[in-house]
């Protein structure tokens, strides 16, 4: 289904996540025929390119991320012909009048500003957008993480944002709340009867929430260094599955609503107590280096792995923890819930081992699906064993073809910012929450000081991780 007609400029057009990935998301929407004929995209930013300069710089663009040989030339051509540019000097004059221009033509279209830009220009080319009267008060503006560092700078890039813009048109991207299986999710939790009644502390024993990464930090070390997989991962993409995952329903899918269940998830959590917290960073495998090398400082004590036992304080949830790990230069790529439910209060077979239990497992990626992991009798005449066995859902085999033209994250993001749905954005009282209670994990550390724990490069995280779960009796699913 088209959107409306709409104007979306890019600040930082020509930056890497612009190219990589906002530029190709728009044209796999064309493809997908989502575009209406009347739509412009304005790149702007601070190079002085010609607009046919500008093309070829995205044209290019498409054939990497794309690739060549997946472009279909008739859209391609057509889509480069909807790009616009203009040189603009974001925290100078220059170029405002010429993109205020621009968008005089189609007045009635909606517009959007996408800010690909440092978070320390959010504030000023907000507050030009407004002051010179190019954003409207039904404009929309998106930004992206980094939002904040901290709780104290999340609530003043809040202000800025506040000064020009409503709550309302405010779009906060975090990529992860995009993602199909993500919004699977909450299908699955509410459009079925079979899991929600068992959603809870008494049928559930703990939920692990992995998001392991293959690749290290090479190449953004700048950045990455001082974030730390705290900031990068944490805060913002693993506290959003967690939401999801313990939130209470929604009384409507609408943006206020399930953001109102996701903050009270947030503001029930405990602090962590620093003994269940783990703090880790690669060491040199066979093959490849070690993060310091990677991020190019010798000295670092960024960690490049957390994991972490968070308890949420509310009747559905007290006593069921929710272990969370993520890191850089693990064994695979894998991102996944896993929901583990109880054991049988009594079996009348020989005990079951722990991991025998049902389990629900939500996986991100890759082979994007769910799987109920069952307890059956072994085939054949040897008596009652019991086996452990997947039903198995991956999107693939369930939806052939449809499954390959799933919109990517950013693909569907930018079209619900079209569309006005906030519902996959965080609000501004969400990310502060989410900044609070980091702050104190963060904090803790930065007082007791002590260098991350050592895990191999291609291994499956630190030893350190691996107690946290031991010690209460259970065990992570292997990263495979
Ligand atoms: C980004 C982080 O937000 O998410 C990166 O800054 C990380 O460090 C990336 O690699 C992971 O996203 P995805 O979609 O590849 O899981």
């Amino acid at each position: 289904i088209p959107v409306q007609p709409f104007d979306l400029v890019i600040f930082g057009a020509t930056g890497d996540l612009a190219r990589r990935k906002i530029l190709p998301g728009l044209y796999r929407r064309m493809v997908a025929g989502q575009m209406p004929e009347d739509a412009r995209v304005i790149g702007a930013a601070r190079s002085n390119l010609t607009l046919k300069a500008f093309r070829t710089m995205i044209g290019e663009a498409l054939e990497t991320y794309i690739g060549k040989d997946k472009l279909d030339e008739e859209v391609r051509s057509k889509f480069l012909s909807i790009l616009d540019y203009v040189t603009i000097d974001a925290t100078g004059t220059s170029g405002w009048s010429e993109l205020g221009k621009k968008l005089e033509k189609t007045s009635d279209h909606t517009r959007a500003f996408y800010l690909s830009v440092g978070p320390s220009l959010f504030g000023p080319i907000a507050a030009r957008l407004q002051s010179t009267g190019i954003a409207t008060s039904s404009s929309r503006i998106v930004v992206e993480k980094p939002l904040g560092h901290d709780l104290e700078s999340a609530r003043a890039l809040n202000k800025q944002l506040s000064e020009s813009f409503d709550e309302t048109q405010i779009y906060r991207i975090d990529h992860y709340l995009g993602k199909e299986t993500v919004q699977n999710l909450m299908a699955v939790r509410f459009a079925n009867t079979l899991f929600e009644p068992l959603w809870n502390a008494r049928h559930v024993d703990h939920v692990q929430i992995t998001v392991s990464e293959s690749i290290g930090v090479a190449g953004r070390g700048g950045y990455y260094d001082k974030s730390g997989a705290m900031r990068d991962m944490v805060q913002n993409h693993l506290m959003q599955l967690l939401c999801l995952t313990a939130m209470e329903p929604p009384a409507r899918f609408d943006a206020d609503r399930v953001r109102d269940e996701k903050l009270k998830v947030i503001r029930s959590l405990e602090t962590v107590d620093i003994e269940d917290t783990v703090r880790g960073q690669y060491r040199a495998g066979p093959d490849g280096p070690s993060y310091v090398e990677d991020a190019e400082n010798p000295d670092s004590r960024t960690e490049s792995y957390v994991a972490l036992k968070v308890e949420i304080s509310n009747w559905r949830w007290t006593g069921t923890p929710f272990y969370l790990r993520t890191g850089k230069r693990l064994r695979a790529q894998l991102s996944e819930i896993a929901v583990v439910f109880k054991e049988p209060p009594h079996s009348i077979f020989p005990k079951l081992p722990a991991h025998q239990t049902n389990a629900l497992i939500i996986r991100l990626q890759p082979d994007e699906g769910i799987t109920l992991r069952m307890t059956i009798k072994e085939p054949g005449p040897g008596g009652m064993r019991l086996a452990d066995v997947p039903l198995d859902m991956t999107f693939a085999d369930a939806l052939g073809p449809a499954a390959e033209s799933m919109p990517d994250a950013y693909e569907r993001l930018i079209m619900d910012v079209i569309r006005g749905d906030q519902t996959l954005f965080m609000r501004g009282d969400e990310v502060e929450a989410a900044w609070e209670w980091t702050d104190r994990i963060l904090d803790d550390w930065s007082e007791k000081s002590e260098k991350p724990v050592a895990y191999d490069a291609g291994g499956s995280g630190p030893e350190d991780a691996l107690g946290l779960m031991h010690r209460d009796g259970r065990r992570w699913r292997s990263i495979e």
